[in-house]
């Protein structure tokens, strides 16, 4: 299905094609009998969409289906109304992918490889591809060291490598597994800003265990855990759902085995002082009221599953 949205950016108005990725009743299972993905539904459009979940909940299974990697047990997956499990190829040719971990680098100067990748993806024009590739590098911040073997380079270094491969032929769907692991902060910023600017126009689903990464960057997100899908919607909508029911107070650390029958939904330690944070629908005895984060949404939802 392809939508036409007229928005304002820097030029007053520019048409634009809204994507749409529709997942439908998605179950993974691995050969040794693991269900990795439980029935899992999502509807994303562009923008930049956040995963959230803990270890081994399926982020990168999911993430390796969409992309075709993996076959699914059952379920449907249509990219603007194409279905991609019968038709691979109409959803890779418009794809870019950020696996977690890529494998073996190759010997060979990160100039090369992009020129090498540029043309599995199809920019066949010369021109073209030196254009795209120049200023990806730039993008990314490669550019001085453009002409380094990729196997040389530092663990943020292969990371921005990784990013710039994915923009390569001008994507509809980014898919960036913990694109920011690894990254300084500078970098994260500068990658952030890069994401921000694109999704305007493309898709992009991100993985993170940052979730203040997700509050600030994603307009929609969800949370999984042991392959189920737990909750999605708009990160305000969830914080705003737990206005009124989050409080506080400050414990000493080893007293924190009295407050068992009230799974904690966010702790910082501040010297030799726990602060605590719980759920309630009303205001327990001792505990002051705390504005709700997208943090406590976050462990809210898994306590809850
Ligand atoms: N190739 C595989 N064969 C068998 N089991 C697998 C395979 N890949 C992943 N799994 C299992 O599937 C489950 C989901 O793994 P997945 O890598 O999708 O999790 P994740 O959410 O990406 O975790 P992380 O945050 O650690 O990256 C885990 O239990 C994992 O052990
Ligand atoms: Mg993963």
């Amino acid at each position: 299905m392809q939508y036409h949205c007229i928005t304002r950016l820097t030029i007053p108005y520019i048409l634009y094609t809204m994507n749409h990725l529709s997942i439908r009743q998605l179950s993974l299972q691995y050969p040794g009998g693991l269900l990795a993905l439980d029935q899992i539904s999502l509807d994303i459009t562009n923008g930049i969409f956040g995963l959230l979940g803990p270890n081994g909940a399926g982020k990168s299974s999911l993430m390796k289906v969409i992309t075709g990697l993996q076959r699914p047990r059952n379920g449907h997956i249509s990219f603007n109304g194409t279905d991609v499990l019968k038709e691979p190829a109409f959803i890779r040719s418009r794809l870019g992918f950020l696996p977690q971990d890529f494998g073996v680098y190759p010997k060979v100067s990160a100039y090369t490889l992009l020129q090498h990748l540029a043309s599995l993806k199809g920019i066949g024009n010369h021109r073209e591809r030196k254009a795209q590739i120049l200023s990806l590098l730039d993008k990314v911040n490669l550019l001085q060291v453009k002409d380094k073997e990729v196997h040389t380079f530092s663990g943020g270094m292969r990371q921005r490598f990784g990013i710039a491969q994915a923009l390569l032929g001008n994507p509809q769907i980014i898919i960036a597994d913990e694109p920011t692991a690894g990254l300084d902060p500078e970098e994260r910023n500068r990658l952030h800003l890069l994401l921000s600017e694109i999704s305007m126009q493309v898709i992009v689903i991100l993985s993170t265990h940052l979730v203040e990464d997700v509050r600030t960057l994603c307009h929609q997100m969800a949370i999984i855990s042991q392959g189920r899908l737990l909750t999605q919607g708009s990160p305000e909508n969830m914080i705003r759902e737990l206005v009124g029911k989050v409080w506080t107070r400050a414990i000493p650390p080893a007293e924190r085995q009295a407050y068992a029958a009230h799974p904690f939904i966010g702790q910082q330690l501040t010297g030799k002082v726990l602060h605590i944070a719980i759920h309630s629908e009303q205001q327990p005895e001792g505990f002051l009221p705390l504005a709700p984060t997208l943090e406590h949404v976050y462990f809210h939802t898994l306590n809850h599953s």
